[in-house]
């Protein structure tokens, strides 16, 4: 039977180039390439890489936009190289250059470790008073599905910096701790089960925080997981402002404890074989 043959697409691919060792500046190289329908940024990459230039630095890990690492500029927009199809961008010229805001190792790779540091500082992970139960617990803490809501969108952040490369204040404040940051901050400050939201408060509302973003919501424009850091920022200034005007209702103390484990029922035996094995 004949197979139906797909249209082949000439791409002119622009990369921009910078070895730390050598180059005083980044420079531009070109490469020409013929894809198909179907091919991401990074397959172009990898096809650039295996059949004209060994030596292009770029960093990928899962290919399935989960684990953050190849996140780019691609023609102007930040976003991730394994997500973002060729032709759903161009049909012609394809240009590639590391996220902005961030200074570059080499290539397209960005140093996302400053990042990584701001993001530890405000505390992304849940903190609880009751300290013997958390080292020890004897009991889950169960949510109800609007507290989980409440936060759940923020918990697909991927840490791939998309966010950051987009932002405006990011751009002028090298100061600013940026949208995902300030997104976790956000997610666990909303998380029933977390008691340490006073601290986060204290850094998200210091300068060069959550009051230094004027809302410009490229951050949300471009996430390629959908998490909206713009809304998240704008939800801790809406609390920050309605804590100050003593209009906040306090949280309630955990009352969605489940039952202690003494109280769980026993398990129930599988049903015994009634066929020979
Ligand atoms: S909020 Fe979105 S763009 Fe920013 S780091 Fe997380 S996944 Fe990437
Ligand atoms: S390679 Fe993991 S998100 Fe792209």
């Amino acid at each position: 039977m004949e197979t139906k043959t797909q249209k082949k697409y000439n791409i002119t691919v622009y990369v921009r180039r910078f070895d730390p060792d050598k180059d005083a500046a980044p420079r531009q190289q070109q490469y020409t390439i013929q894809i198909e329908k179907g091919l991401t940024v990074l397959d172009a990459l990898n096809l650039i890489k295996q059949t004209q230039d060994p030596t292009v630095g770029f960093r990928f890990s899962c290919r399935m936009g989960v684990c953050g690492s190849c996140g780019m500029l691609i023609n102007g927009k930040p976003g991730l190289a394994c997500n973002t199809q060729v032709l759903d961008v161009t049909e012609s010229a394809l240009t590639l250059a590391p996220l902005p805001n961030f200074s570059i190792i080499r290539d397209l790779v960005a140093d996302l470790v400053p990042m990584f540091g701001v993001l530890t500082g405000v505390q992304p992970y849940i903190q609880r008073s009751d300290v013997e139960e958390m080292e020890n617990p004897t009991r889950e803490y169960f949510q109800t599905p609007h507290q989980l809501e409440e936060f759940l969108q923020f918990t697909y952040c991927i840490k791939c910096g998309s966010c950051m490369a987009a932002c405006p204040t990011m751009a002028t404040d090298k100061e600013y701790l940026g949208p995902m940051p300030l997104t976790q901050a956000y997610r666990y400050n909303t998380d029933s089960r977390d008691d340490a939201a006073d601290a986060r408060r204290e850094i998200v509302s210091s300068c060069h925080a959550i009051f230094n973003c004027h809302y410009a919501a490229e951050c949300s424009n471009v996430c390629p997981k959908g998490v909206d850091p713009a809304r998240a920022i704008q939800l801790m200034k809406k609390d920050l402002v309605l804590r100050y005007f003593g209009l906040r209702k306090k949280k309630c103390a955990h009352v969605h404890e489940g039952p202690s484990q003494s109280d769980y029922k026993p398990k129930i035996e599988a049903p015994p074989f009634t066929v020979d094995q």
